[in-house]
């Protein structure tokens, strides 16, 4: 079926002037990116967003992190959308990356790995229904 799922490139990513190679590799595998924005989160947004990590011990770091640098927000649409945008990131750590990846290409630490994507179909609506309003979907 044809998905939608969320996806940020993270601040270690724009930092590096990297949004555009990542685009890449989500349109080369045929994924369509249907809204994006560029944003720059206040920890509590990104603490909001990462609500369901609060008890981890690395939730602290990872909104902070998030917070650090502007992010670029997006909607990629397609054939399975919400697995085959996790087959082109790869493995959360990059160490577990497969080659061609983008984490396995660009991620610089488990922390610092480049790109978040919705891992299921109600995690993808809440997650699109975070950052973007319908209007602002464009298939
Ligand atoms: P993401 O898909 O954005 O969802 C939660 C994030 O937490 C995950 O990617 C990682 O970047 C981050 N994360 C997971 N484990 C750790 C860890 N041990 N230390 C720091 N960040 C982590």
């Amino acid at each position: 079926a044809i998905e939608r799922t969320l996806s940020i490139i993270k601040p270690d990513a724009t930092k590096r002037n990297l949004t555009g190679k990542i685009n890449a590799k989500f349109e080369e595998a045929g994924l369509r990116i249907v809204a994006q924005k560029r944003i720059h989160l206040s920890a509590a947004q990104a603490g909001q967003f990462y609500a369901e990590h609060s008890e981890r011990p690395f939730y602290g770091e990872l909104c902070e992190f998030m917070s650090s640098e502007p992010v670029v927000v997006q909607v990629l649409e397609g054939e399975g959308a919400i697995a085959k945008n996790r087959e082109v990131m790869g493995a959360t750590n990059p160490a577990n990356a497969a080659e061609g990846t983008i984490r396995k290409e660009f991620a610089l630490s488990v922390g610092e790995n480049s790109v978040h994507g919705s891992d299921s179909p109600d995690s993808a609506k809440r997650e699109i229904g975070f950052f973007f309003s319908g209007l602002e979907l464009v298939g």
